[in-house]
């Protein structure tokens, strides 16, 4: 069994200081075997917000992999944007921009589809480099171990704004993962939390892959919903999505979704809400 905590859109420089502390606590409480951080570490891509995400990295206590977002390139300073866009990134962040891990049970490959150089760089686009480097990494793996690929940029749109635009190049990228078998997809950059199968939006797709998004996990940016971050047990032939949302005063449990493996199918076994209605003194 493996737990990893999957937590996006910190947005240092824009945050809520007892949100973050709240963060920490609750990621040492429930010692997730691994830490994935899906992007935006900072609202804008300047020294001081990068030095406040880097400390909070620090406190991280447990193994992590992170890749970068649409915020952690800078807006205003066009040379660097152009020139040198994850400069500060690397520096305080990470050199490495597609950071791997594999064990006997999991794998989990990060790919950075921040851009720099599309009209509008809050977009996100997958290569066609990194679409061998899916091929080359997943493709090696012996079945049994969960294959989890995370990105900034999102694979899958809302249930309720099926509109939304996805990371770029999404079809070949969608069919190289079907091929390889792998499992789960994580992002963020939208600040919603929820979790489906592919399937359910791309119809080309016949193999079920499971996606979750998470929330922001300590932004003000907040759209209608509270700041969360995923908790997700790997089980085999079983998963579970368990969405920990800040409730003012520390991070609870809130919508849980388990699901079993049938053959090339993630079924959605059981769902819990987390709302248990006052009872009578
Ligand atoms: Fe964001
Ligand atoms: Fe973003």
């Amino acid at each position: 069994m493996k737990t990893l905590a999957h937590i996006s859109d910190l947005h240092f420089g824009r945050i809520d200081h007892a949100v973050v502390e709240g963060l920490v606590g609750d990621l040492m409480t429930q010692k997730p075997d691994l830490i994935v951080i899906s992007g935006d570490l900072v609202q804008r891509a300047r020294r001081r917000h990068f030095e406040e995400a880097r400390a909070f990295l620090e406190r991280l206590p447990f193994p992590y992999l992170v890749v970068p977002g649409n915020h952690d390139i800078p807006v205003y300073d066009l040379l660097r944007r152009f020139i040198d866009p994850f400069h500060h990134y690397k520096h305080y962040i990470s050199g490495d921009l597609s950071p791997f891990h594999v064990d006997d049970e999991i794998a989990v490959l990060g790919l950075n589809t921040a851009r720099s150089v599309i009209l509008d760089f809050s977009h996100g686009r997958i290569n066609r480099g990194q679409i061998d480097r899916i091929r080359d990494v997943f493709g090696e793996l012996p079945p049994h171990v969960f294959k989890v690929l995370f990105t900034h940029h999102p694979f899958l749109p809302p249930p309720d704004a099926p509109r939304t635009r996805l990371v770029g190049r999404h079809g070949p990228a969608l069919s190289v993962l079907e091929d390889c078998g792998v499992d789960l997809l994580l992002a963020g950059h939208l600040h919603r939390a929820y979790s489906g199968d592919i399937m359910s939006f791309h119809t080309q797709v016949a193999r079920s892959i499971l996606v979750a998004q998470a929330s922001t996990a300590t932004s003000t940016r907040l759209r209608n919903e509270a700041n969360a971050y995923n908790l997700i047990t790997i089980a085999r032939p079983h998963i579970t999505f368990e969405v920990r949302a800040w409730e003012g005063a520390a991070f609870t449990p809130g919508l849980v979704s388990r699901y079993r493996r049938r053959d090339h199918l993630w079924e959605l076994e059981a769902q819990d809400t987390g709302f248990r209605p006052a009872t009578a003194p």
